[in-house]
């Protein structure tokens, strides 16, 4: 199985990242858990590229390179030889989130994300993907009683309503790989839907 976790800011996905994580290993599954960008020596240094502020003014063709140059090492490394293993995958973030920000947010063609799905993908895609919903008034305040910025966190709210939607569209696309998890309620309400799918999963 190949899963990926994506959510809106300030959804919760480390928190609930840690839950699905314990859940699996409980049900006895030998885990991956890794995350994009990065995920390899070489892709974590890519991150660094492209959430820093050393390189600001970044074009959005360079930003969208350079997530599917670091995702063909993460791939090639890490991800397909734990699933030819027979591992199970559980990545924080992956494609789906360059549709959404490159494309959704960006503004690229959806069809050039397309082709650089397939040329670096080929056929792989994931099995399920967790779609941690929340609105993006309520996912701002919460995330900006984190850290410092990183330079997506840095957008103004238009732009993360544009990444919301597009995922919220993919989503609904395609109710086989999709589960939207409304990230708005409690903590305990959210780990309770999340647990309902894994559990089907498992089954
Ligand atoms: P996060 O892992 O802490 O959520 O940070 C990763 C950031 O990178 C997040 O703001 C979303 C962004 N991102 C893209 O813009 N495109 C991508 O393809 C991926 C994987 C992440």
């Amino acid at each position: 199985m190949f899963i990926t976790v994506e959510g809106s800011e300030g959804a919760g996905k480390s928190t609930n990242l840690e839950f699905i994580q314990e859940r699996l290993q409980a049900a006895g599954k030998e885990l991956v858990m890794t995350r994009e960008p990065g995920g390899t020596e070489l892709g974590e240094e890519i991150r660094e590229l492209l959430l820093g502020h050393k390189h600001d003014g970044m074009s959005d063709d360079c930003e969208l390179l350079l997530m599917f140059a670091a995702r063909a090492e993460h791939l090639n490394r890490v991800i397909k030889p734990a699933l030819n293993k027979g591992k199970w995958v559980v990545c924080d973030r992956f494609t789906d989130a360059t549709y959404a920000y490159q494309g959704g947010g960006r503004g690229i063609p959806m069809q050039r994300i397309e082709a650089l799905e397939n040329w670096v993908q080929g056929e792989l895609r994931p099995d399920l993907t967790l779609f941690l919903d929340v609105p993006v008034d309520i996912g701002m305040k919460r995330a900006g009683e984190r850290s410092a910025p990183d330079r997506f966190e840095r957008q103004q709210i238009d732009f993360f309503e544009r990444v919301r939607t597009c995922y919220l569209e993919r989503a609904r696309s395609d109710a086989v790989r999709y589960r939207i998890i409304d990230a708005g309620q409690s903590l305990e309400d959210v780990q309770r839907d999340i647990a309902k799918v894994l559990t089907k999963v498992l089954e």
